[in-house]
């Protein structure tokens, strides 16, 4: 069995931690060995970045600041975690990775695509998702369904104007790399989004000949 690494990206809001927890399930079934984590985060030095990354009271960090910051937790997941766990025949499951400083820093932000990948390049070390999961629903609509008010942490409380440039900037990614980023319709119920997904996995499982 082969190790991979699969990646789940979209708007916040768009119902991805419910399904990755469901994705798990699935591949152990399966008999995977499965590996979870998150960006920015999943290390001890990567959960501390998160905290001064997502902190409300951090409102107007320098743009570069971040982009940086995103990237330094990318840096130390890749190689503490990502590149041992797929080399030990893992399944990496990661909840956002490079796609989302492409949408919300390259796009969101305006710093562009070309910045994104160069500050990146040093903290991916080559390593890049098999397969990334594009949960699709726009800010509006995440909008429309929400239903807690809970607090928002330092980039959902961002202008709706920042969201949509994000939304249009994962549209964009998942253009321009169709054969990795596979695009789910998240607007429907949580079974039929899983059916959806079971889907992807499967052929993707199957083409990959991984089992
Ligand atoms: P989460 O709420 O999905 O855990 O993600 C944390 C926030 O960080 C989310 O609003 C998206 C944002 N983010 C970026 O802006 N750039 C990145 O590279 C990553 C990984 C997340």
């Amino acid at each position: 069995m082969k190790g991979f690494f699969i990646t789940v990206e979209g708007m916040d809001g768009c119902g991805k931690t419910t399904q990755t927890n469901n994705m798990v399930e699935y591949l152990k079934q399966q008999g995977f060995d499965v590996v979870t984590t998150r960006e920015p985060g999943g290390t001890r030095v990567g959960e501390k970045i998160r905290e001064v990354l997502l902190d409300p009271g951090n409102k107007g960090m320098n743009i570069v600041t971040e982009l940086m910051l995103y990237a330094a937790a990318r840096a130390e997941l890749v190689e503490t975690l990502i590149k041992p766990a797929v080399e030990q025949r893992k399944v990496v499951l990661c909840d956002r990775f490079v796609d989302s400083s492409i949408a919300y820093q390259g796009f969101g932000r305006n710093l562009g695509i070309k910045a994104v990948e160069e500050v990146n390049s040093h903290a991916m070390q080559g390593c890049k998702p098999d397969l990334t999961l594009f949960f699709d629903i726009s800010p509006q609509e995440v909008v429309i369904r929400k239903t807690r008010s809970e607090q928002e942490d330092r980039i959902e409380s961002e202008a709706i104007e920042f969201h949509n440039r994000v939304y249009e900037g994962y549209l964009k990614v998942a253009e321009r790399d169709k054969e990795r980023v596979k695009m789910i319709n998240a607007r429907k119920s949580v079974n039929e989004v899983f059916d959806e997904v079971k889907k992807c996995l499967d052929l993707f499982i199957r083409k990959g000949r991984y089992l």
